[in-house]
């Protein structure tokens, strides 16, 4: 008789794809790293095979550190013209390949980076997978003068919409920005959603990951790693 599989706990199902990411990577190039719990066991497995890429073009502070401290070269986002992939977690995956990111706060500097790639591979355990997005609190990355602004429209479209603290601040991002939290939305249309309140004065970046959206996912599930393709 077979015995059960292992119950794995969810930092297990971050290190499997985290690892299991390793097959997108291209020797001799550079690679997009994104930010993040996931992400970190993706950065300790790339240590691994160091030599046998460039460097990588990191998506925020955190993760530049992190590279840096295991001896991979960071290279700049202006100075490389195209990534053949990028790497990344996300908050929220639905089953076309939409996202909401940002919990980490990096999501301006993951959206540029995940522009110059030409595939955007998202490593989640399988809690992230949701019919519809909406149900984590959507990150918006806003210039702090149009916050109360900002989250007055959230709430006219029937949202709540909160600004993320940190030591009882403000949290500052990488750009000197600040995040406002939203809950109580359905974003059933991703794309128009995203294109809208990107519109809007004085959002910097809205966590919605339509635009960009991932063409691969790898879903750390209880019977493995699932590779979604959208
Ligand atoms: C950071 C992000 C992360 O990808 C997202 O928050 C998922 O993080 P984790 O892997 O820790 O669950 O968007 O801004």
């Amino acid at each position: 008789m077979n015995s059960p599989a292992p119950v794995l706990s969810q930092d297990a199902l971050k290190t499997l794809v985290g690892e299991a990411a390793l097959q997108y990577v291209v020797p001799g190039e550079i690679v997009g790293v994104g930010t993040g719990s996931t992400v970190n066991k993706f950065i300790d497995a790339l240590a691994t095979i160091k030599d046998q890429i460039k460097g990588a073009v990191s998506s925020s502070v955190a993760s530049t550190e992190r590279l840096q401290a295991l001896g991979i070269k960071v290279f700049e986002a202006s100075e490389v013209e195209e990534l053949s992939v990028y790497i990344d977690g996300a908050d929220e995956i639905d089953h076309q390949g939409h996202m909401v990111k940002g919990g980490g706060a990096a999501l301006t500097r993951e959206k540029i980076v995940a522009a110059q790639s030409r595939k955007f591979v998202c490593i989640a355990d399988a809690s992230k997978l949701v019919q519809t997005l909406g149900q984590f609190p959507l990150p918006v990355e806003v210039i702090p003068m149009a916050t109360a602004h900002v989250m007055r429209r959230f709430a006219a479209m029937g949202g709540q919409a909160a600004v993320r603290q940190k030591n009882g601040q403000p949290l500052v991002t990488d750009n000197g920005q600040h995040i406002v939290d939203v809950t109580g939305l359905a974003i059933t249309d991703p794309l128009t959603f995203e294109t809208d309140v990107s519109q809007w004065p004085g959002v910097v970046t809205v966590g919605v990951f339509a635009h960009q959206k991932a063409h691969v996912c790898l879903l750390g599930t209880a019977e493995g790693v699932k590779t979604l393709t959208f």
